[in-house]
């Protein structure tokens, strides 16, 4: 394996935002390795593993992206995965302040952490999951802001939320 970077997150559901952080962070690093966050105690849309199917599918043709996940600490998964550099993608102003927080913390829990920002492209900056879902739940499309199999997925599972 050569030069790699971890791209942590919740990915719920993963966006065209995600995925432009993506194309082009493989321009930096010789491979990326998207980790899935295991949060048992936060309620997600997609399980775990429908994200990690999600993921495969949208990657099967792309060797210089790795799928993974992790639980617990973050700091801990870098550690064992034998890197020290993570990426996160900033959208927007607001994100400053969570992702610098983020990034402290992980730099006080692993003192050689590494975290890597890069700015998501401006067609992308305003794609959220809640507006995702809220836009779903309300019968609107969201070609635009998620792959095609994202939409499909989350139609399936939101829509027929609604109607039980
Ligand atoms: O896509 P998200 O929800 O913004 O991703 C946040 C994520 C999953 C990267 C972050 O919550 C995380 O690293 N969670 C693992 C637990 C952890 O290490 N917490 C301390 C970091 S401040």
């Amino acid at each position: 394996m050569g030069n790699y970077v971890i791209y942590p997150g919740s990915f719920d559901p993963f966006t065209k935002g995600h995925l432009n952080i993506i194309d082009r962070v493989v321009k930096v690093f010789d491979e990326v390795i998207v980790a899935v966050a295991h949060n048992v105690a936060k309620e997600t849309t997609f399980t775990l593993q429908e994200r990690l199917e999600i993921l495969k599918e949208i990657f099967r043709n792309r060797p210089e992206v790795k799928i993974d996940c992790f639980e617990g600490l973050l700091v801990d998964y870098v550690k064992k995965a034998g890197t020290n550099t993570v990426l996160r993608g900033m959208r927007t102003v607001s994100d400053f302040e969570y992702e610098l927080q983020m990034a402290l913390a992980n730099k006080t829990l692993f003192k050689e952490l590494e975290t890597v920002f890069m700015v998501t492209d401006s067609a992308y900056a305003h794609i959220s999951s809640s507006l995702i879902k809220q836009i779903i739940s309300l019968s609107g499309s969201v070609k635009e802001m998620v792959p095609e199999v994202v939409e499909t997925r989350l139609k399936k599972k939101l829509l027929k939320k609604r109607e039980s």
